[in-house]
C-alpha cells in the first residue's frame, strides 16, 4: 500500500514574490484551473492583508476553483488572520496558514522576543484562527535553523491548540538533505500528538537543494510539501513541483503517490513561464528545453534503439508531445481555440479573434508557431492600457558602421519622433528613447531569450532599469529582437511610479 503525499502549490505566494513576475487577478486565476487541472490539493492563493490585490486574488480564485484547498498566509497576527479569513469567505475548502519566526535570529532580532512569548503567540494565533476555519497550518518560519528540541516544543504546542498541518520551512535553504530529513524525523519521534497533524516541507533553494531536502523529508515522515511551478520564487527559487513528482513517479520503491496528473506538468510550466514573463533554463529538470534532447551521438543511437537505454521518463508522461499538431498560416481559429484550450487558456470570442489576427500576422512572418508563441500572443493584450507605445522603428545596422535607429512613440495620444546612433542596434534606438523621454533611467539587465529552435523565432526580452532609486521590470515579445528590446524598455518606463 503507497502512503499518499499532499501537493501544496504556493506559485501564487512564494512564487509571485519574484520581482517582476507579479500576475494580475485574471492571470492568477489563469494558473489556479490549472493547478486544478494538474491535480493539486492546496493552492495557496496570496496573502491577503498585503495588498487589496492579493485580498482581491483570494477572493476570485476561491470562487473559480472548485475541489483544491484554497490557503490564504498570515502572520501570527489577529488583524491579518481576520483579513484572510474574510478573503477565504467564497472558498469550498479553505485553510489558514499562519505562523511566527522561530530561529533564535528571529525571535532576538525580528521580534525581540524570548522563545516561550513566541510559544505564546504561536498558540494564540492559531487558536485564533481555528475561530474562523477547521484547517489551519502553522509555519515555524525559519525551522531549518531553529534547534530541533525547541522545535518540537513548538510543533507539540500549535497541534495541541489545533494545528491540522506543520509546515516546517528551511527558509534561507540552508540545510543539508540528512540534516533536514534528520529534523523531521526528530520531530515525528519526539512530538507528542504528531499523528493528529500532517508535518509539510517547505524548502528554498538557495544551496541548489531545495528538492533534495524536501525528498528526505518526505522521506522521514512528511506527507505534505510546499512547492511551486518552474521551481520559482524569491531569491533562488523554491523546491519545484515538477521535479518531486517525477521522483516520486520514478521511484515506485519510496511507495508514495501524488494526484499530480504528470501529463499537465509541461503546459502548467508553459503557462506559469510565460504569464510571469519567466524564462525556464534550458537544462532545468523535467521542463527544460533540452530535458529530454539527446545530443551526443552515442546516446542519439542508444535512444533510437531503445529510449530506456538513456531516458528514465517518457517525454509523453510529462506532457512533451513532439507530434503535437504544430500550428502554421493554415490553421483556422477552431485549431487556435483547441491548442489554447490543451494549454489550459480560455477567453472570450472576442478576445480569441483578436489572438487569431495576431496569428496570422506571425505566421506570415515565422513558419511554425510553436506553443510559447501562442502563449505570448495570448498574453499580447497586457500592455493596451499603456500610455507609452512603440509607433513605428527603423533601424540600419551592419559591420563597420554605427547603427542608426529612428523611432516614433504615441505617449497618451501624442506623437514624439527621435533619431539616434549607438553601438549597436539596440543601444541606437534606446537612446532615441531616451531622448524623448528624458529621465535618468539606467538600464540595469538585459536579457534576449529565443524561445525554440529557428531563426523566425519570436525573440522575448527581459529588461530591468533603475529610475529614481527604483527597480522596474520590463517584458516585450517579438519576432524582431530589436523591436522586442524597444518594447521591454518602454513596457518598464510605463510602470514608473508617476
Ligand atoms: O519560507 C518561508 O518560511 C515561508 C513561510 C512564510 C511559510 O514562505
Ligand atoms: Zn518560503
Amino acid at each position: 500500500m503507497s502512503d499518499r503525499l499532499f501537493i501544496f502549490d504556493t506559485t501564487l505566494r512564494d512564487g509571485e514574490q519574484v520581482p517582476g513576475c507579479q500576475l494580475n487577478t485574471v492571470e492568477k486565476i489563469q494558473v489556479a484551473k490549472q493547478l486544478e487541472t494538474l491535480g493539486v490539493d492546496v493552492i495557496e492563493a496570496g496573502f491577503p492583508i498585503s495588498s487589496p490585490g492579493d485580498f482581491n486574488s483570494v477572493i476570485e480564485i476561491s470562487k473559480a476553483v472548485t475541489w483544491p484547498t484554497i490557503c490564504a498566509l498570515t502572520r501570527a497576527v489577529q488583524k491579518d488572520i481576520d483579513v484572510a479569513a474574510e478573503a477565504l469567505q467564497y472558498a469550498k475548502h479553505k485553510r489558514i496558514h499562519t505562523g511566527i519566526g522561530t530561529s533564535d535570529s528571529h525571535i532576538k532580532y525580528k521580534f525581540n522576543s524570548t522563545r516561550e512569548e513566541i510559544i505564546e503567540r504561536a498558540v494564540n494565533a492559531v487558536k485564533y484562527a481555528k475561530r474562523y476555519v477547521e484547517d489551519v497550518e502553522f509555519y515555524a518560519e525559519d525551522a531549518g535553523r531553529t534547534e530541533n528540541e525547541y522545535l518540537a516544543r513548538v510543533v507539540e504546542a500549535v497541534i495541541k491548540a489545533g494545528a491540522t498541518v506543520v509546515n516546517i520551512p528551511d527558509t534561507t535553504g540552508y540545510c543539508l538533505p540528512d540534516e533536514y530529513g534528520a529534523k523531521i524525523k526528530y520531530l515525528m519521534e519526539h512530538v507528542d500528538g504528531i499523528d493528529k497533524a500532517i508535518i509539510s516541507t517547505h524548502c528554498h533553494n538557495d544551496l541548489g537543494m531545495a528538492t533534495a531536502n524536501t525528498v528526505s523529508g518526505v522521506l522521514n515522515g512528511a506527507r505534505q510539501v510546499e512547492v511551486t511551478i518552474n521551481g520559482i520564487g524569491e531569491r533562488a527559487g523554491n523546491t519545484s513541483l515538477e521535479e518531486v513528482a517525477m521522483i516520486l513517479r520514478c521511484h515506485h520503491d519510496i511507495h508514495i503517490d501524488t494526484n499530480i496528473n504528470t501529463q499537465k506538468i509541461y503546459p502548467t510550466s508553459r503557462m506559469v513561464s510565460s504569464l510571469m514573463n519567466m524564462p525556464v533554463q534550458p537544462n532545468k529538470a523535467i521542463v527544460g528545453r533540452n530535458a529530454f534532447a539527446h545530443s551526443s551521438g552515442i546516446h542519439q543511437d542508444g535512444v533510437l534503439k531503445n529510449a530506456q537505454t538513456y531516458e528514465i521518463i517518457d517525454p509523453k508522461d510529462v506532457g512533451i508531445d513532439d507530434n503535437a499538431i504544430v500550428l502554421t498560416a493554415r490553421s483556422g481559429r477552431a485549431a487556435l481555440k483547441h491548442r489554447l484550450h490543451v494549454l489550459g487558456v480560455e477567453m472570450t470570442q472576442e478576445k480569441l479573434d483578436k489572438v487569431y489576427e495576431d496569428f496570422l500576422k506571425l505566421a506570415d512572418k515565422k513558419k511554425d508557431i510553436t506553443d510559447d508563441d501562442i502563449l505570448v500572443l495570448a498574453g499580447a493584450d497586457r500592455n493596451v492600457n499603456h500610455h507609452i507605445k512603440l509607433e513605428y522603428l527603423q533601424v540600419t545596422s551592419g559591420v563597420g558602421v554605427r547603427s542608426v535607429a529612428s523611432l516614433g512613440l504615441n505617449i497618451s495620444g501624442e506623437h514624439f519622433e527621435a533619431a539616434a546612433t549607438g553601438n549597436g542596434p539596440v543601444d541606437a534606438a534606446i537612446k532615441a528613447v531616451k531622448q524623448i523621454i528624458k529621465r535618468q533611467m539606467t538600464l540595469k539587465e538585459f536579457t534576449i531569450q529565443a524561445i525554440s529552435k529557428g531563426s523566425d523565432d519570436v525573440g522575448k526580452v527581459h529588461m530591468q532599469v533603475e529610475y529614481d532609486g527604483q527597480m522596474y521590470y520590463g517584458f516585450g515579445a517579438n519576432t524582431d529582437i530589436i523591436a522586442a528590446s524597444v518594447e521591454a524598455y518602454i513596457d518598464c518606463i510605463n510602470k514608473f511610479r508617476k
